[in-house]
Parts: C-alpha cells; sequence; structure tokens
C-alpha cells in the first residue's frame, strides 16, 4: 500500500496543468548537462560489426519466414547498432549531435543496455557480462563469469540513469525515463526479428536485474548518477536457466555532469516501483496488408521525430495500417488510444477511441463521457464525437503545434486502476513501458509508409481525461502522439554515424 501510495502521489504532483507544470529548473543549466555516453573506465572494449543487410521491413511482421541468425559477434553487433546505435549525426550552427535508433525524450538517452551471454568466439570464452558503448559501436566487458552457461540464449538487460533526463525536466522526468525504456524494448524487438530472433520478457525482481549488471554496487557510481534496472530480455531458445552471480566489478562508472539538482520525489519513486517485472495478458495480432517494403535497416536508421508537419492528411489504408502495427507490442494490452482525427480521408473530422484490447471496451464507455456515441467503424475503432479537435489537441500537448498540423495526434488512455490492482507499484512503470513500446513501433511503421511521428510527453494530463468525461483514475493518459507529414529543417545537415 506504501508503494500505491507513492505511485499516486507522484502521478497527480508530476501532471502538468494550464496553470502550474510539474517541477523543473525551468532554465537550461548548460553547465550541468549530462554526458549521454556512460563508460566504465579502463573496461576492455571490444569493437562490434557493421553489416547492411538487413530483411524488409514488412517481413518482421511474419518472422516465422525469416532464417534465424546464429548467435556470435556479428548478429549481436546487428542487434545493438540497429536498435541502441548511433542513426545519424546532425550538425547545425558549429554544434553536432547523435540521434539515434531509439527515440528519447529531448534525446538525453538515459537508456543503457547490458549484455549476459554464453561464452562466444570475438567476445569472451567464457560466460560474460559487458556494457554496450554506443558511440564506439563497441562492448565494454565487464566480467567473466566462472560458470557454464547455455548455448544459443542470452540476456538484455536495460537500465536507466535518471538524472540525463532530470538535468532538464526535472520531477516529471521519471515518467520520460519509463517511455524511453519502452522504446529501447521495443527497439530491441524489431531488431531482434531482424535475425529471425524472438525476445522474452521475463518476470525477474529489479533488484536482481540491478545485482546482475552491478548496479546495486553504488560506489562504482557517482551517488546522483545512478542507474534503475529496468528489464531482462532473454533471446534464444533455452527456457532454463540461472543467473550468474555478479562480483564486485573493478570498473568505475564514468562521471556524467560535474554538479547536480535534486529531486528527492524521484528516488521515492524509482524505489517504490521495483519488484517483480509483471507478464500481462498479451494480444493476438495478425497482420494484413503486407506491403512490399524498403530494408528495415534502413526504416530504422531514417525514424525521425518531426520538428514541424505540414497540414496534409493520409489515406484510411495508412491510418488502418498504423494502428494495427501497434497490435504488435503484443505485451502492451492495456493501452488504448484516445485520438483526434484531423485529416483521415474517409473518416469525418473529430474525436475518436481506438480499443486495443476489447476486454476493456465494457468499462471505456462506463467511465467515459456518456453522451459519446461509440459509433462502430470496425477493427477497434469507435467514433466519439463530430467536430474539429485541432485546437484542442495544440491546447492539451502544452499548445505544441505538430499536435494539430498531424493528420492525427493520440493520447494513450491506460487501464491505470486496474495495473496498479493486479500487479502493484511496478505496474505504474510497466504501463510507461508498454506506451514507449507502441511508440517506437508507430515511428516505425509511420517512416515506412514515408510519413512521420513525434512522441509527445509534455501534455495537460488532466485536460486531456477532462474532456474524455473521465471522473476517476481507472484511466489515464501516459503519452501522446502525432502522425503526418514532416517539414524538414533544411538548416541542419545530416551526416553518416561511425564514418571513423
Ligand atoms: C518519451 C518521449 C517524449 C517526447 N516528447 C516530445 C515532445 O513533447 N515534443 C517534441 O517535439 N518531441 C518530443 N519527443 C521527441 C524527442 O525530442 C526526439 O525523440 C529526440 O529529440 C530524438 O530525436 P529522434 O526521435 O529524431 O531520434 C519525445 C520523444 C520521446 C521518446
Amino acid at each position: 500500500m506504501k508503494n500505491i501510495a507513492a505511485v499516486l502521489e507522484y502521478h497527480d504532483r508530476t501532471k502538468h496543468r494550464p496553470t502550474r507544470y510539474a517541477a523543473s529548473l525551468r532554465y537550461m543549466d548548460w553547465a550541468t548537462q549530462p554526458n549521454p555516453y556512460r563508460r566504465y573506465e579502463n573496461t576492455p572494449l571490444i569493437p562490434l560489426f557493421f553489416s547492411d543487410t538487413t530483411p524488409p521491413y514488412h517481413l518482421l511482421f511474419e518472422n516465422h519466414l525469416l532464417p534465424k541468425a546464429p548467435l556470435c559477434i556479428e548478429s549481436i553487433s546487428q542487434l545493438l547498432r540497429y536498435s541502441l546505435g548511433l542513426a545519424a549525426i546532425k550538425s547545425h550552427g558549429g554544434s553536432q549531435w547523435a540521434l539515434r535508433c531509439n527515440a528519447s525524450s529531448g534525446n538525453l538517452q538515459p537508456s543503457e543496455c547490458y549484455i549476459i551471454a554464453p561464452a562466444f568466439k570475438g567476445l569472451s570464452n567464457h560466460p560474460s557480462l559487458s556494457h554496450y558503448a554506443p558511440r564506439e559501436h563497441a562492448l565494454e566487458l565487464l566480467h567473466n563469469y566462472n560458470i557454464d552457461m547455455e548455448e544459443g540464449t542470452f540476456l538484455v538487460a536495460l537500465s536507466s540513469i535518471i538524472w540525463r533526463e532530470a538535468w532538464k525536466y526535472g520531477e516529471r522526468c521519471w515518467r520520460y525515463c519509463q517511455l524511453d525504456a519502452g522504446h529501447a524494448i521495443q527497439a530491441i524487438r524489431v531488431s531482434a526479428a531482424m535475425l529471425g530472433w524472438e525476445c522474452e520478457i521475463l518476470s525477474m525482481d529489479t533488484t536482481d536485474i540491478g545485482a546482475l549488471c552491478g548496479l546495486d554496487q553504488y560506489a562504482r557510481f557517482d551517488s546522483m548518477e545512478w542507474e534503475s534496472p529496468d528489464i531482462l530480455i532473454r533471446i534464444g531458445h533455452c527456457t532454463s536457466f540461472s543467473l550468474p552471480t555478479t562480483p564486485l566489478l573493478p570498473y568505475n562508472a564514468n562521471r556524467l555532469s560535474p554538479a547536480h539538482h535534486e529531486w528527492p520525489i524521484l528516488k521515492i519513486i524509482d524505489t517504490a516501483t521495483q519488484g517483480t517485472y509483471p507478464l500481462t495478458v498479451p494480444l493476438t495480432p495478425s497482420r494484413h496488408l503486407p506491403t512490399p517494403s524498403k530494408s528495415s535497416g534502413e526504416i530504422v536508421l531514417k525514424r525521425r521525430s518531426a520538428q514541424m508537419m505540414d497540414g496534409s492528411g493520409i489515406t484510411l489504408e495508412q491510418f488502418r495500417q498504423i494502428l494495427n502495427a501497434s497490435l504488435f507490442c503484443t505485451e502492451a494490452s492495456d493501452v488504448h488510444f484516445m485520438m483526434f482525427i484531423h485529416r483521415v480521408e474517409g473518416l469525418e473530422r473529430g474525436l475518436y477511441a481506438y480499443v486495443r484490447n476489447q476486454t476493456d471496451l465494457v468499462s471505456l464507455i462506463e467511465s467515459m463521457d456518456i453522451t459519446f456515441k461509440w459509433k462502430d467503424y470496425g477493427e477497434g475503432l469507435y467514433l466519439l464525437k463530430e467536430g474539429d479537435y485541432r485546437g484542442a489537441a495544440q491546447m492539451i500537448s502544452c499548445n505544441q503545434e505538430i499536435a494539430k498540423d498531424g493528420a492525427f495526434s493520440f493520447g494513450m488512455l491506460c487501464h491505470f486502476s486496474k495495473s496498479l490492482e493486479t500487479y502493484g507499484a511496478i505496474g505504474y512503470k510497466n504501463l510507461y513501458h508498454q506506451c514507449g513500446s507502441i511508440g517506437q513501433m508507430l515511428y516505425l511503421e509511420a517512416t515506412s509508409l514515408g510519413l512521420s511521428a513525434t512522441g509527445i510527453g509534455c501534455f495537460l494530463d488532466d485536460e486531456f481525461h477532462a474532456l474524455l468525461g473521465l471522473r476517476d483514475q481507472s484511466y489515464q493518459s501516459l503519452y501522446h502522439f502525432t502522425i503526418g507529414r514532416a517539414i524538414i529543417d533544411t538548416r541542419i545537415t545530416t551526416l553518416e554515424p561511425y564514418t571513423h
């Protein structure tokens, strides 16, 4: 109960309201800007490979058609390259910054990745723990275990450095870190699918994930730059194995900022939401219209957030295809889209619901405005109310024009009370992971259709809930999103990463 109370307090306190945004510095303290790259000092660095050969994007949805890649350094290289690697270097006005395959709020990149693998050539002669260094596209070898580990399976652990986002976003940042973790999870799942691999999220205690990666060895980290364990993913065929024990590691984490601003609520919410990671009831999607497409690697590298959209429309087929792609985040079954449809051919403007999991339909109808029509358009799509919602979309998205200039924008409405009741406080963290995973998938689907998307973490929570007529906390919107056609800023030049 104590942890649930901490969640409810954090969630309410970090809502953006028209008269008061969640607490943050309100200015950019450039002197303390965190280094986006974690490194462990003096670790052996194992360079990874580059490969350009990836299957067509549409085949990822039918991955029984794809051959399973062998577990070797080349395939792990490809997995990391197309999930968490650098996708582009941007340059403008004398400054340069890297973008990655996984979207991240403010491009602050809190997610870190660890690999626990059996012995294999090119990495280590022993089972090992290593950390991914995206700038170098290399693995830092942290430990060789003196045990046997089943071949053909390896583990990917994800964690978040909360400070990276706290630097800019203050108290609301913990939400963004979790959404970013969701993006990273789906980025790994998609990259694994390119190799014919399936991912399984393990129902592990997050404390054990932290111990596995050495994140509980606090003396190795600056006290404000702790890493919070998020999730453990198993890739490969072996289902029974025991986790190795990681001893005290001799490598200290680099310091990311010379000084810090403390937001005590972040440690409280992070501690409250540790526990056994929940396994949700999966969706069973089917893909219609698998269209021939570009290579999946190209789509992953081309995925970009639109900064501005041109206000043009999309076809109904494109719209349906985007919604359908969201179902391939099969573990994200507690999320529905409440959509402002501005310009989709064949649909009148208005407020729509996309119910991704029909088991929630009755409770959604009962929770929302009783005057909504719930006119059935098939495949989970319902018209709630006709009208021009462009102004409302912009207002709710902290006045960001991309929400009105996209073809449609929406809030991801989550079955909040059910998750907390079923899974406890960690259900809150899990809901953000569900939303972030969907976000990453929709970015890729939009890119494959020649469209663009942008995740929207800045929105007025209760203004949106009021517009939907929600009267209590059974449903809460945790992430917003817009999809349309980007206006490209030609002043910014794009360079290839890893040219060295
Ligand atoms: C959780 C999350 C929240 C975001 N919120 C916003 C937002 O409110 N407004 C915006 O313009 N972009 C937003 N973005 C887009 C990021 O700024 C963008 O992903 C980042 O700059 C990296 O650029 P890229 O997506 O092109 O790689 C968000 C992205 C994520 C993942």
